[in-house]
């Protein structure tokens, strides 16, 4: 009787910090600063509370035959989770034998890491990529050393923004044997993206995965999806908990994917802010890398620690993201907010570190 063992040694996930004051700057979770669709708010508001005394639709066909059409495939190769969280943990259920390992790149979304601990299997980290064909072919190496069976690629990468050219993902998936789940959370942002590798009729291992936490500014909804073979899909259905994701869920995700008009304004206004905030924030020293996302990593100005500058930050009730370690320690990832927010977040570092 007891708590495995693996579970017992495990540290567990945290995530960035939810301050529960709304007076803050919060630029560290990477959510939309703009609200959700206006449809959303009309489908909250007539939403008929009988609905909520029955159980919801266990297969959301009509969520997923919108992704399916918006698409141009079919709802048999689309998968709704409780966020793309829920998609990344039945993944490491579903495609992984325990003797088998996860791979991503590394820095990467450490959720991964957490994921294949409590699936008792090991996380195999292998370099930052990027649009390198060379270094990608190495992670293909280090696929075969380490029995990799399921490969999570973060496209654009997290927390360095970066984008991988497809091409170079296609070229991985075609040799690698086991399943390539491109995590593609910000890819709305992003300049391309993979999802016709994952609806090319001939894919037997691609699963393209989003989420409406971004783009779409609900991150709150719990709401994420994957495209991909059939066969994939299927084996996700068969593990998910039956009702995993919840009537007004449904709704509301449906309406929001459906307003295309306001999604495609809202990432353009998210778009624009990071370029000019790129600009700015290389022009007072900080080395930052190019971002196919909605936030930016950049390291401070030399003489600057990343940490003394998170922390400052903190005190004047701005968030930002931090993250210790030998890959991550000297930058910090900013999430890009309004104008306004990233005026005050310009003010607040001037006031104390320009020269
Ligand atoms: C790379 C990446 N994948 C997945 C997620 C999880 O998204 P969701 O809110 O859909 O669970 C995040 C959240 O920050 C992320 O950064």
């Amino acid at each position: 009787m007891g708590i495995a063992l693996h579970i017992k040694k495990l540290a567990g996930y945290v995530p960035g910090e939810q301050p529960r004051s709304k007076n803050v700057v919060k630029l560290n979770t990477n959510e939309n600063p703009y609200p959700p669709s206006p449809k959303c708010t009309a489908v909250l508001s007539s939403f008929d509370l009988d609905d909520l005394r029955r159980y919801p639709d266990p297969n959301f066909t009509t969520l997923a035959k919108a992704i399916a059409d918006e698409n141009g495939t079919t709802s048999d190769r689309v998968f709704v989770g409780n966020g793309s969280d829920e998609i990344l943990a039945l993944a490491a259920r579903v495609f992984v034998e325990d003797d088998e390992s996860i791979g991503s790149l590394d820095p990467s979304y450490t959720l991964y890491k957490t994921l294949a601990a409590i699936r008792d299997v090991k996380w195999v980290g292998v370099g930052r990529a990027a649009d390198d064909v060379r270094r990608a072919s190495a992670a293909l190496a280090e696929c075969r050393k380490s029995n990799i069976s399921l490969f999570l690629w973060t496209n654009p990468n997290a927390p360095t923004g970066e984008l991988t050219e497809p091409k170079t993902i296609a070229a991985f998936a075609k040799k690698f044997k086991g399943v390539v789940i491109v995590d593609e959370a910000y890819a709305d942002f992003a300049r391309s993206n993979c999802m016709s590798l994952a609806t090319a009729p001939r894919n037997r291992n691609v699963i393209v995965m989003r989420t409406f936490s971004k783009s779409y500014s609900l991150a709150g909804l719990r709401v994420g999806y994957c495209v991909g073979p059939k066969d994939l899909i299927d084996a996700l259905y068969k593990a998910k908990p039956s009702y995993n994701v919840d009537a007004v869920a449904q709704a509301v995700a449906l309406a929001a994917f459906k307003d295309g008009a306001y999604h495609r304004k809202t990432v353009a206004k998210v778009v624009k802010t990071r370029t000019a905030f790129e600009k700015v924030l290389a022009k007072r020293g900080w080395d930052v890398i190019k971002s196919e996302s909605n936030f930016v990593f950049a390291k401070p100005p030399a003489g600057t620690a990343a940490k003394d500058v998170f922390s400052y930050l903190k005190g004047r009730d701005i968030y930002v993201r931090y993250f210790p370690g030998p890959l991550t320690g000297d930058r910090l990832r900013i999430t890009i907010g309004t104008d306004r927010q990233m005026k005050t977040l310009l003010e607040a570092l001037d006031d104390r570190f320009r020269r």
